[in-house]
C-alpha cells in the first residue's frame, strides 16, 4: 500500500476523468492499481488500469459509474489516495503490425501499451482504434503515441478493424466488443488476439477468488492470472 497525493484530477467530456498521482513505481502496460480515497466505506478498493506511468507519477483514466468513482471525481490536487500495485500481468511485448482496439474507458490501458510497444519495438506499426458511445476524447494524446488513430463515435469500432492486416491485436473494452473482435479473427489470426478482462474484484492479489473466471484452462483469477489473457483462452470455450 502506498499513500500518494493527487497531482491533478480533471474532467474530460461528460463523465470521464484523468487523475495523476505521485507514485515512484513503474507499471507495465495492462497492469492496474487498487485505489481508495476513503476510510471504511465503501469497503473495497476499486481496480483502475494504468493509463500512463513514468516512474514518478501514475495516471488513470476513469469513468464515473458509482460510489467509488464518484469519490475519485471529487478529489483535488494535494488530496490523498491509497494505492496498491501495480498488479496483474501485462500485455505481451509483441512486434510487427499491431492493432490496439479500445472501447469506452477500455481505451485507458492502450495509451501506455502504445508508448511501451514503441520503445520495445521502434520499427513496429501501431494502429489505434478507439470507440466511443457519444464523444471522442483525448484523440490528440493518442495520436502522439501511435502511427494512426481511427475513431468511431456511436457505432462499432470493430467494424473498422481488418484483423488480416495485423500480426497482433490487443484489446480492452466492453466484453461484447472484445468478443466481436475475436469473432472477426479466424484461424491463425485468433492466436494473435490478447484481451484485457474486467471482473468485480475484492483483494486484487489472488487471495479471495471474487474475480474468478472460466477459461479453456479452467478457472483463472483475473487479478493475478490476468487481466490480460489470450483471446482464445476466454472466448474459445
Ligand atoms: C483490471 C480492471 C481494470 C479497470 N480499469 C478501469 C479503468 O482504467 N477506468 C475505469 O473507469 N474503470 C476501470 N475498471 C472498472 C472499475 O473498476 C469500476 O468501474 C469501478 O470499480 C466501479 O466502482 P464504483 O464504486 O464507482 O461503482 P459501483 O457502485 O461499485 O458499481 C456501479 C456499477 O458499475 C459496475 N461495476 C463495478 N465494478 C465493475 C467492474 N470491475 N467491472 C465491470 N462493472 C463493474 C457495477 O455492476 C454497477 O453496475 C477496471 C476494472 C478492472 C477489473
Ligand atoms: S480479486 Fe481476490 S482473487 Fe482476484
Amino acid at each position: 500500500m502506498v499513500e500518494s497525493k493527487i497531482v491533478r484530477n480533471e474532467r474530460y467530456g461528460q463523465d470521464f476523468y484523468g487523475m495523476t498521482v505521485d507514485c515512484p513505481n513503474q507499471a507495465r502496460m495492462g497492469q492496474f492499481y487498487m485505489l481508495r480515497a476513503w476510510g471504511s466505506y465503501p469497503v473495497l478498493s476499486r481496480p483502475i488500469s494504468v493509463f500512463d506511468s513514468d516512474g514518478k507519477t501514475v495516471s488513470f483514466l476513469y469513468k464515473v459509474v458509482g460510489k467509488g468513482t464518484e469519490v475519485f471525481a471529487g478529489l483535488k490536487a494535494g488530496d490523498g489516495v491509497t494505492l496498491r500495485g501495480p498488479l496483474g500481468n501485462s500485455f505481451p511485448e509483441v512486434g510487427g503490425k499491431v492493432a490496439l482496439v479500445g472501447g469506452g474507458v477500455g481505451i485507458a490501458p492502450l495509451f501506455l501499451a502504445a508508448k511501451q510497444l514503441r520503445v520495445a519495438c521502434p520499427g513496429c506499426r501501431l494502429d489505434l482504434y478507439l470507440g466511443f458511445s457519444d464523444q471522442a476524447l483525448l484523440t490528440d494524446e493518442y495520436q502522439r503515441v501511435a502511427d494512426s488513430v481511427v475513431i468511431d463515435v456511436g457505432g462499432f469500432i470493430t467494424d473498422k478493424v481488418d484483423p488480416s492486416g495485423y500480426d497482433h491485436l490487443l484489446t480492452c473494452g466492453p466484453e461484447v466488443m472484445m468478443r466481436a473482435l475475436y469473432g472477426k479473427c479466424e484461424g491463425a489470426n485468433a492466436e494473435k488476439v490478447y484481451v484485457s478482462m474486467e471482473s468485480r474484484m475484492a483483494c486484487g492479489v489472488g487471495a479471495c477468488l471474487t474475480c474468478s473466471r472460466k477459461t479453456v484452462g479452467g478457472n483463472k483469477k483475473v487479478c493475478k492470472d490476468g487481466p490480460v489473457f489470450k483471446g482464445k483462452e476466454v472466448f474459445g470455450l
